[in-house]
């Protein structure tokens, strides 16, 4: 039998740099919650069976009402502080999984990623353990130091990281493990974890897209409307 898949619908933070007054996740655009998006791209998706939803504290009762719809949805748990702490958080409701699960972290602040880009994720299991996703960038990334540009990689090997962020379920469970027994551990995603705590464990990277942006800011928001209303590529 094929392993089984599980999203996570990361939801857990609080929006602050939207600053809209509530998670930015609750949010509508095209007429439905961005959380709502995020969870319906999974729930639809063949390959997946089960949806966890991690939400922040106090918004929990919301997320219970946007997830209700959705057959996959398992569980809406609580989330922490950090990123790390909710996956963290996901990672404790897994438990009782077996290590080959394949296991999709997203940022519910993406409503569009969309069936290929699962498709590449979960493809690129079958051969790894770790797997990320990313666009190239149109601007040159540079690493600036007080003020003054250090070193300027060439842009060709610059990718941005979107998600779902694919992995065995063993996998990520090991490099957490390594991680909170880390007292300098800092606030990373989950690739970064991956790749600090388990450097033998390469990370494919297959590609994403520009729709599955995510909702960062007040303009993004307005992107995002548009993005809900027309089939753009
Ligand atoms: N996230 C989470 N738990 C946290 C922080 C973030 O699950 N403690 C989730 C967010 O809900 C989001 C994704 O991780 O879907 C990416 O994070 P980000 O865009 O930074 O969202 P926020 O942390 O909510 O925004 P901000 O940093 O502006 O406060
Ligand atoms: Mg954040």
């Amino acid at each position: 039998m094929a392993a089984r898949t599980v999203a996570v619908v990361l939801a857990g933070g609080i929006g602050e740099r939207m600053g809209a007054g509530r998670p930015k996740q609750l949010i509508e655009v095209g007429g439905r919650p961005i959380l709502a998006h995020a969870i319906a791209a999974f729930d639809a998706h063949p390959e997946v069976g089960e949806v966890l939803v991690v939400m922040a504290a106090g918004h929990l009762r919301e997320a219970g009402v946007i997830a209700a719809p959705f057959r996959s949805v398992t569980g809406v748990v609580e989330g922490g502080a950090t990123r790390t702490a909710s996956t963290v958080a996901a990672l404790r409701a897994l438990e009782g999984h077996p290590d080959d699960t394949r296991v999709l972290f997203h940022d519910a602040a993406r409503p569009f990623v969309d069936a290929p880009v699962i498709d590449r994720v979960l493809d690129a299991l079958d051969g790894h353990d770790a797997v990320a996703v990313g666009v190239p960038s149109p601007d040159t990334i540079v690493v600036v130091e007080d003020g003054v540009v250090a070193s300027m990689p060439p842009r060709e090997t610059m990718s941005r990281f979107q998600t779902p962020q694919g992995f065995r379920l063993g996998t990520i469970r090991k490099a957490y493990e390594l991680a909170l027994a880390d007292p300098a551990l800092r606030a990373t995603d989950d690739c970064g974890i991956v790749h600090r705590y388990l450097p033998d464990v390469p990370i494919r990277v297959v590609a994403g897209s520009e729709r599955n942006l995510k909702v960062t800011q007040p303009l993004d928001a307005v992107v995002a409307e548009h993005l809900a209303r027309r089939d753009l590529p």
